[in-house]
């Protein structure tokens, strides 16, 4: 089972994960000839290097490494590295690596375990782990799973991934844990109050809509918000080539939250949740919306569109103003919503932006101890007027460029004025290279650091 540990074994192989340090005396627990088998292959305990060494019957276990302190703190998931190249066979860890950072290895090995072979035949890794004692392996399992359902649902392109698609995929989920889902689709958003949204995804075949799934009775509220664009071409603002390229990704935040709320409800926990995907294709034809249209939103507030790629936060605002119309303790988005994101922080870290300032710490925290880098931006009070154009309430897409990913935090920002606490995360949600554990591909982002938060967020 890829994304899961195997069931204790007593004829497990070692599998000793080491730092170069620990080199000299765990080759002292070896046999002497398998000592002198490590040593004649070079290995020095490189981050994510492996050797296995033999027994009288084929392998009888292999030392793999963590790195030097430089290695170690440039490398997440060291494990998942060590797991592709490992033989087929049953293992268990010995390691001096605890609490957290043993976590994060024991994520490397499960998310090493996940393909993407919907289109091409994959094989998936055939080595497996015994997880070891005193660790919630079941918790480890929930986030992978999680995990694994962002990154197919990222992966699928947008032939197979419209918006039909993830409501179809929002179904499963929901029916999965009993979860009650409504949908709100096509003309029905225009007479039910999502102007924006409809506005957004009228010009494509593929009917737009807006997903609304809860969980669990009892407990605080936590609603999360996804931006499920699953194409975005710029709209009449058409994206050049090489920009539309990765655009499959556009319901990163979606998939992210998607995943996220599998794994708060494979966990149980004890929160009422609440998930708002707003699913659409940014596409073209003569009905799209245009440049210098003005677009009157859920909340009242008027919209000039200056430019039709900035799609997300339309889409969004209407979502978050109907989840600011019924109380939730913590309302948070989550969204592939700028280029600007990726240009000041990269691929990895995500991000965020939050109301509440304890809120912002409680996350930065977490997202430190599960190795879910994530990092505060600035609702910036003095940028607002970039996002106030004159004809309108609000522009779209200030001119000037500057502060991409701040300008659009305070554009949605604007239709959340009821819930005191709401975090955004501008996410990327894609991996441009294959690194441990994370292959190239759709990738999730801040859920982990989120649901590690849960608890002193929401007091649970
Ligand atoms: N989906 C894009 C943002 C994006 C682009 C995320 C590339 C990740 C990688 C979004 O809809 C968009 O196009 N935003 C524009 C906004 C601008 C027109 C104000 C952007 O960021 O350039
Ligand atoms: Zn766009
Ligand atoms: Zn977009």
């Amino acid at each position: 089972m890829p994304l899961s540990f195997a069931a204790a074994d007593p004829a497990s192989l070692p599998l000793y994960l080491i730092t170069p340090e620990q080199l000299e005396t765990t080759l002292s627990k070896l046999d002497e000839a398998q000592a002198q088998w490590v040593r004649a292959q070079g290995f020095s305990a490189g981050a994510g290097s492996l050797c296995t060494f033999p027994g009288a019957s084929g392998i009888a276990g292999a030392v793999a490494g963590l790195g030097s302190e430089k290695e170690r703190k440039r490398t997440r998931f060291t494990l998942g590295t060590v797991r592709a190249a490992l033989p087929k066979g049953v293992y268990h860890l010995e390691t001096d690596v605890t609490g957290e950072a043993l976590e994060e290895q024991l994520l490397g090995w499960l998310f090493s375990g996940y393909v993407f072979d919907k289109y091409a035949k994959k094989s998936p890794s055939e080595a497996e782990l015994v997880a070891p004692e005193g660790v919630d392996a079941a918790r480890l399992e929930a986030i992978a799973a999680g995990e694994a359902l962002t990154r197919d649902l990222i992966n699928t392109p947008a032939n197979d991934m419209g918006p039909a698609e993830l409501e179809a995929a929002a179904r499963d989920l929901a029916d999965s844990y009993s979860a009650k889902i409504s949908v709100t689709t096509g003309d029905a958003l225009l007479a039910q109050g999502f102007p924006m949204i409809h506005a957004v995804g009228r010009a494509s075949p593929r009917a737009p809509r807006l997903i609304d799934m809860r969980w669990g009775d009892t407990g605080p509220v936590l609603t999360l918000v996804g931006k499920g664009v699953c194409f975005d071409t710029g709209g009449l603002n058409l994206k050049p080539g090489a920009s539309m390229g990765l655009m499959k990704k556009d319901m990163g935040g979606a998939a992210t939250v998607l995943g996220l709320a599998q794994m708060i409800m494979a966990l149980g926990l004890p929160l009422q949740l609440r998930v708002l995907i707003p699913a659409v294709e940014n596409a073209v034809d003569g009905s799209a919306f245009r440049p210098q249209d003005i677009l009157t939103s859920r909340k009242g507030l008027t919209v000039e569109i200056n430019n039709t790629d900035a799609e997300g936060r339309l889409v969004l605002a209407d979502a978050l103003a109907l989840a600011d119309e019924t109380p939730s303790d913590l309302v948070i988005s989550m969204a592939t919503l700028t280029g600007a994101a990726r240009v000041a922080v990269g691929p990895d870290i995500a991000p965020y932006f939050a109301t509440d300032a304890s809120d912002a710490a409680t996350v930065a925290k977490a997202g430190a101890r599960v190795a879910d880098p994530v990092w505060q931006l600035p609702y910036w009070e003095p940028y607002e007027s970039m996002i106030e154009p004159g004809i309108a309430d609000l522009d779209n897409a200030p001119s000037g460029g500057m502060a991409g990913s701040i300008t659009a935090a305070l554009f949605l920002r604007r239709f959340v004025t009821e819930t005191p606490r709401y975090m955004h995360f501008d996410i990327y949600g894609w991996n441009p290279s294959a690194k441990p554990a994370r292959p190239k591909g759709g990738v999730g982002q801040g859920a982990r650091a989120i649901l590690a938060a849960l608890p002193e967020l929401l007091g649970l």
